[in-house]
């Protein structure tokens, strides 16, 4: 078991709760009279040892039971593991509440502990998991004693990856209601040891930009208040040593297994500690706790690294491909699919479409996904959505004609739906102008022309449920693309009473879990790709439900690029939606090589985007091999150890990554020369990952290897003429 209790240690801890992993340690220890629960260390795996020296128990002004005087002084500087508001620690809080009578301190004692094996499920909550001889949680029962408070604070700790998950469920044990503020998942309290911070920063259309700020006193701070894990943060952080490289130095990554609004915040207090803090949002967020009930927090992921950003990247790929992602599709190819958003857009009927289907089966391609304007009136996006019935003026003969046709080419169907939205033009919302979020008597907010339905009302989910579907169940349709195209705003729910409006962010995400759990379970086989405009929301929460989310609507290849190493920081390759589309690019005007397109779109799902009855036809030509290309490599793509080598964002001039078999027995190396130049050598490119005794053969050259040479000195990549230009290297 990777959880240790020890006892009575010295006079001053009398607990140790020592978490394992295979190369690392995170310890608590609980203050013996006050009950105070501390961190006492997080970093490389230690022997077994007297930890007692670790409690900062004897930096002035000592522990209250020492010097009561000073308790605030204590508490504001002592490293906890659960801080709460109001009694003394001044520095960014977790935990905070309301009472009835209008206070907000709280404190929290440890009570008991509880060790098990394996891990519970959190109901209603998308959370990693494991059998019972891969993971095993620790419990710390807390309480507040004058609300009647009780935590529960979980540490689950993975067997095989250095990864231990957090989250915390509160109960209401006193007589009265209680409104939770802020109700964060987890808090790292460290020393700060000239850390710096890594985050994923950007915008619709250029999301996850890797982006390193050194850690101090000014507070950062990561966050999410539009209702969505949002296109401008992701709910990631990592802390790391200042000097740290992708394969050198600690690296402490969080992320959070949720969907909406989330706050992140790391700052240097007064005495050089760093405190990281993670949890949703408490803008917006009221929550009621009556007498008996009880709230779970989200849950947060902690990986820890000792060989640099490299590793913990790996380390949260395998624990998110075998412990998050439940999709029958999470260890086979997915299908390669076309999709008319690029080629057509609003503008398409039963005949163009199944004349793109055409052509691309002819060329290798495995499933047609028809995109948004096949409901209601929709022919822009003004209208219709809620709509949730086949416009037959485009689709003649209806959706099961046009979906045995694409399967009589032997291709594989999809459709697009938006379910969370409704435009004020809608049938829906004409009888049921309250199930849209709203604030009575103030006009709310358009974004793209829709507002958002109130997921937190039952029947606005039922209905929503039933009619995605019936849509489904009319047709033999194998892949749903889920879109979330708007921001929450004009918080208002027509349903929730006034000392329960602050739930409805909360409660809206819910609603979404609970809407794809229930397709999920329905639909088993169903392949689910999440959207959100684009990716404002590709998080680990959505990963429970859809084995891929739609990476960007920048399908630019050489955009694509840091977008694609940003997210492959966090999530693994097999999770990212992407796809090659037509040139020049709809969004930035470039035209780069079809093959360079390739190469890009196969680090992720791989699919077409373009009208492939339209598109050049040296460009068309290229579609079977690229179809055959990405046969050959998709279970390494899929599988397989990422390597970062070089960085575009970086040198502005060329990108390369890996992926190497577990077993190291081949490999495979994408590099994109992204600008052109005179008069050059060839550049020497140093790989990663390699067997270092193993000889590897490089596809289509002459000559033999050893994996040492080829990560030490390295390979000369043959000079390609013009700009983004790319070429793959396999090794085998
Ligand atoms: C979002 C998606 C696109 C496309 C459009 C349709 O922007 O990200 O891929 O589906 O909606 O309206």
């Amino acid at each position: 078991m990777s959880i240790k209790h020890m006892e009575g240690i010295s006079k001053e801890i009398r607990h140790v709760f020592k978490l394992d992993t295979p190369n690392s340690t995170y310890l608590i220890g609980i203050v013996d009279e006050e009950g105070f629960v501390s961190h006492l260390y997080y970093g490389d795996r230690m022997k077994e040892d007297n930890y007692s020296g670790l409690l900062r128990i004897f930096d002035y002004p000592f522990l209250p039971s020492h010097n009561n005087r000073d308790r605030a002084a204590f508490l504001d500087s002592f490293p906890m593991e659960y801080p709460t508001h109001g009694t003394g620690d001044f520095r960014k809080d977790c935990f905070r509440i309301e009472t009835e009578g209008g206070n907000s301190a709280v404190s929290l004692v440890f009570r008991d502990f509880e060790i098990k094996k394996g891990k519970p499920a959190l109901a209603g909550l998308p959370a990693t998991f494991g059998k019972d001889e891969e993971v095993s949680t620790l419990t710390l029962i807390c309480e507040d004693i004058p609300t009647g408070i009780e935590y529960r604070l979980n540490y689950s700790v993975f067997e095989d990856l250095d990864v231990v998950t957090r989250n915390v469920e509160i109960r209401n044990r006193g007589s009265k209601n209680i409104f939770l503020t802020r109700a964060y998942s987890a808090c790292l309290d460290m020393d700060n040891e000239d850390f710096c911070a890594i985050t994923l920063h950007g915008s619709w259309a250029r999301e996850r930009k890797i982006t390193e700020t050194p850690i101090g006193s000014p507070m950062i701070t990561v966050e999410s208040k539009r209702g969505a894990s949002s296109h401008q943060d992701n709910p990631f952080i990592a802390i790391k040593d200042r000097n740290a490289t992708t394969d050198s130095g600690r690296v402490y990554g969080m992320n959070f297994v949720y969907s909406g609004n989330f706050m992140i915040t790391a700052k240097e207090d007064q005495f050089g500690m760093l405190r990281v803090t993670m949890g949703i949002s408490e803008e917006d967020f009221r929550w009621k706790l009556a007498p008996e009930e009880s709230f779970r927090t989200p849950e947060a992921v902690l990986v820890y690294s000792n060989e640099g950003t490299g590793k913990m990247t790996r380390t949260f790929h395998d624990l998110y491909r075998k412990h998050l992602i439940r999709s029958p599709y999470k260890d086979r190819k997915r299908p390669i699919l076309i999709n008319n958003w690029e080629a057509t857009y609003f503008e398409f009927n039963t005949e163009k479409l199944i004349a793109i289907a055409k052509e691309a089966s002819s060329l290798g391609i495995e499933m047609l996904v028809m995109d948004d304007g096949w409901f209601g009136k929709r022919n822009d996006d003004t209208t219709s959505l809620g709509d949730w019935n086949v416009n037959e003026e485009k689709l003649p003969g209806g959706l099961k004609y046009l979906v045995d046709e694409v399967n009589k080419l032997g291709m594989k169907f999809g459709i697009w739906f938006e379910p969370e939205m409704i435009s004020p033009d809608s049938d829906l919302y004409r009888a049921h102008p309250d199930w849209a979020i709203a604030i009575p008597g103030r006009d709310a907010t358009r974004s793209r022309n829709q507002f958002v339905l109130d997921l937190s009302r039952q029947d606005v989910l039922d209905h929503t449920y039933e009619s995605i579907a019936s849509i489904l169940r009319s047709a033999n349709i194998e892949y749903v693309k889920w879109d979330m195209n708007r921001q929450l705003t004009d918080l208002g729910s027509a349903y929730l009473p006034a000392d329960r409006m602050g739930e409805l962010m909360h409660r809206y995400v819910l609603g979404v879990y609970s809407l794809q759990e229930r397709l999920l379970r329905e639909f088993p086989d169903l392949l689910l790709e999440n959207c959100s405009g684009g990716g404002a929301r590709f998080d680990p929460g959505m990963l429970y439900y859809s084995p891929q989310i739609w990476c960007s609507d920048d399908t630019d290849a050489i955009e694509r690029l840091s977008i694609q190493e940003g997210t492959a920081l966090v999530y693994p390759l097999s999770t990212m939606g992407a796809h090659v589309s037509d040139c020049p690019n709809h969004m930035t005007g470039r035209i780069t090589p079809f093959e360079t397109r390739g190469h890009v779109a196969l680090a992720g799902t791989f699919g077409y985007e373009l009208d492939v009855t339209r598109i050049p036809e040296a460009d068309r030509k290229m579609i079977p091999s690229q179809v055959g290309t990405y046969h050959k490599y998709n279970d390494l793509v899929r599988e397989g150890d990422y390597y970062r080598i070089a960085s575009f964002r970086e040198n502005g001039s060329h990108d390369c990554w890996g992926v190497v078999a577990k077993d190291r027995s081949e490999a495979l190396f994408t590099y994109v020369k992204v600008k052109a130049g005179a008069n050059e050598r060839r550049r020497r490119i140093r790989f990663a990952g390699l067997d270092p005794d193993r000889i590897y053969r490089i596809e289509g050259e002459e000559g033999e290897y050893s994996g040492d040479l080829l990560m030490k000195a390295g390979y000369l990549v043959p000079n390609m003429n013009g700009d983004f230009r790319s070429r793959l290297i396999h090794l085998s």
